[in-house]
């Protein structure tokens, strides 16, 4: 379909939303979806917890976050059972502000516009649906113009409780313009816009000595005061704040912290009572979510300051950590190269996992289980399943520290090393390596790094290109076996069999001949041998695997060479040592002979047919791993 098309059934549609009728109209509307009335902060709920809850056995995860934030599930768990929820419930969190603190480039902004984003589509659909007085700049919930002596008979009537006064504007607009008549006012359905500034709304402070706290609650209207003969006449203010304009959805409160005092306050008496006061009129009603971000150190000095107290215990304060996977870090990565100019660039495979590495090392925290390294708790925190490991020690891990993921290598730091090397170099491919370097000389220009910090990172550094070199000579290795998965099953059934037949003391028959066989202890010693298992622990080992595959057919389940962490290593060990000297050989000779040759084409066209390397990453891959081999 052309994109002339699309703009028009886009129009049509939106066309087919639109209401407009009186309020005795509306409330017949109200009588059959009373949900239409819900406050901004159950709107808000509603959003998330309607794009999907997937109820995991000790976490929520809500799908709402998935499409742009990652690896922060517990995060976003928290800020939805513990704000949205209860604030969708009129409980008091609601009348706080909500502060998201987090280390920089965490993700604060890109959740905060995943909400406005995500609120503008709610509008649009029937369970989002959001009504407002019409031609009111603050888009007024026209359940205000019910009078206040009459809601507790429309609370019983309709269910719905109100809160909050008709604006000073719309009071007059009902004399006025209606005559009184509060039942022919006209109501209209909104859809809320950033852009053109309807529920939703931002506010950046400026230079305080010039800002205006109009800014955020609108000003008067000079040029209209002779017309309407006064100040307090509500028609000669314009309600164009940025308070106005978020009425019914939400405001990002951009720097708050940094923010002059006497905005604070205005905030305030907004989140505390539901209402702010502007120009010479009563207080005004206002139903919207406040969300602000700060990073630590700014929160730290903020409660520090003893004049802050009462602006301090208006706010809930919810963390944004950095992400501790690395599988997730990688599609940060992933998404951010996306939406660059460096997107055409080819990156080899495995590059962005490696520089994922070392960043989560970055963030990490020393746990007190002597057993535990840094790198094995990057591995447990990713979901990796570690022998003697189980998810409650994982559990215990992360309780160990509260303040994990506050601190470390940001995504944004990577990314622009990514592509400074990138640019600097002209390269069109890049690879594991190169980044890991471009990531080490850039960590002497990093602003917030310490001389202790660096040496910590320069370690991480190497931690990572060792777990790259383990990657690289794995991938080739396997390049050169004809079907790895084909052989590393086919010998792991061989090594079941005897296995079985060791620890049944029963005997093998060959299937060629029929002919009864011992099993073969060769075999099954090359293949322990490669995991370190000693000559007495085998018989330990061999019945420990089959309680394994009986546990599996217990459930129901296959077992495979997958199963077993360390089978499936050991197997894999016993693959790549027959091949060893083939590898080694092939890929550091000079003048490779023809054979030689053959066999370097054929791994390249695998690595590129089906590891996802381009060819000359795929070469720089064998010399690098040639040159390993060798050492
Ligand atoms: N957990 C995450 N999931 C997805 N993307 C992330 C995550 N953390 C950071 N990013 C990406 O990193 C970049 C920086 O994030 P963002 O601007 O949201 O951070 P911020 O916390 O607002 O930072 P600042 O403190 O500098 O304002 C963005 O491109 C964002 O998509
Ligand atoms: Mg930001």
């Amino acid at each position: 379909m052309d994109i002339l098309k699309k703009i028009q059934d886009h129009r049509e549609k939106e066309e087919e939303l639109k209401w407009e009728g009186t309020f005795a109209e509306y409330l017949e509307l109200l009588k059959e979806r009373p949900f239409l009335a819900q406050s901004a902060h159950s709107r808000v709920y509603n959003m998330i917890k309607n794009a999907g809850v997937d109820e995991g056995h000790d976490h929520k995860r809500y799908k709402f976050f998935d499409q742009d934030i990652y690896g922060l599930d517990e995060a976003m768990e928290k800020l939805v059972e513990e704000y949205f929820h209860p604030a969708a419930r009129r409980l008091d969190v609601r009348k706080r502000i909500l502060l998201l603190m987090g280390p920089v480039s965490g993700g604060k902004s890109t959740l905060v516009n995943l909400l406005k984003r995500g609120l503008e589509a709610y509008s649009h659909t029937d369970d989002g649906a959001v009504f407002a007085i019409k031609g009111c700049p603050m888009h007024e919930d026209p359940l205000h113009l019910i009078p206040h002596h009459l809601r507790e008979d429309f609370q019983e009537e309709y269910g719905i409780r109100i809160e909050g006064s008709l604006s000073p504007l719309n009071t007059m607009r009902v004399e006025t313009e209606y005559g009184g008549r509060i039942e022919d006012v006209l109501v209209e359905r909104i859809f809320f816009s950033e852009d053109k500034r309807t529920g939703i709304g931002t506010f950046s402070p400026s230079d305080p000595k010039s800002q205006d706290i109009a800014d955020l609650t609108g000003s008067i209207d000079f040029s209209t005061i002779a017309q309407y003969g006064s100040e307090s006449d509500p028609r000669a203010y314009r309600f164009d704040g940025e308070l106005n304009k978020a009425n019914r959805g939400m405001m990002e409160f951009q720097e708050m912290l940094k923010c002059d005092e006497k905005f604070l306050w205005h905030l305030l008496s907004l989140t505390q009572e539901g209402n702010f006061k502007a120009g010479r009129f009563a207080l005004i009603s206002a139903d919207e979510l406040i969300i602000a971000h700060t990073n630590e150190a700014e929160y730290r000095s903020f409660i520090a300051n003893k004049k802050n107290e009462a602006l301090h215990s208006r706010m809930i304060v919810m963390p944004v950590p950095y992400n501790l996977k690395v599988s997730q870090e990688e599609r940060i990565y992933e998404k951010m190269i996306r939406d660059s100019d460096i997107s055409d660039v080819h990156i080899a495979p495995h590059t962005l996992r490696v520089a994922a590495m070392f960043t989560i090392l970055t963030r990490l925290k020393d746990s007190k289980k002597a057993q535990v390294d840094v790198l094995k708790k990057m591995r447990l925190y990713d979901g990796e399943i570690l022998e003697g490991f189980s998810d409650v020690d994982v559990e215990e891990l992360k309780k160990e520290h509260s303040d994990e993921g506050m601190s470390g290598i940001d995504p944004r730091y990577v990314i622009n090393r990514i592509s400074s090397t990138i640019i600097k170099k002209e390269l069109t491919s890049i690879n594991a390596l190169d980044v890991l370097r471009s990531l080490k000389d850039g960590l002497g220009s990093h602003a917030s790094i310490s001389a202790e910090d660096k040496e910590r990172y320069l370690d991480f550094i190497s931690l990572a290109r060792k777990e790259y070199d383990e990657i690289a000579k794995k991938e080739v290795q396997k390049a050169f076996v004809y079907s790895y998965e084909e052989s590393a099953v086919t010998l792991m059934d061989n090594y079941l069999d005897n296995v079985e037949a060791y620890c049944n003391k029963a005997k093998l028959r060959d299937p060629l001949t029929g002919e009864e066989l011992n099993p073969d202890e060769r075999l099954m010693r090359s293949i322990e041998e490669q995991i370190g298992v000693s000559e007495n622990a085998k018989k330990a080992f061999r019945e420990e695997i089959l309680i394994r595959i009986s546990a599996y057919a217990r459930k129901g389940k296959k077992f495979d060479y997958q199963s077993h962490e360390r089978l499936r290593e050991a197997i894999q060990k016993k693959l790549f040592a027959d091949l060893k000297d083939v590898v080694k050989i092939t890929t550091s000779t000079k003048t490779p002979d023809e054979q030689q040759l053959k066999k370097i084409n054929e791994v390249v066209a695998t690595l590129v047919d089906e590891h996802g390397y381009n060819s000359s990453s795929a070469n720089e891959l064998l010399k690098y791993v040639g040159s390993l081999l060798n050492r």
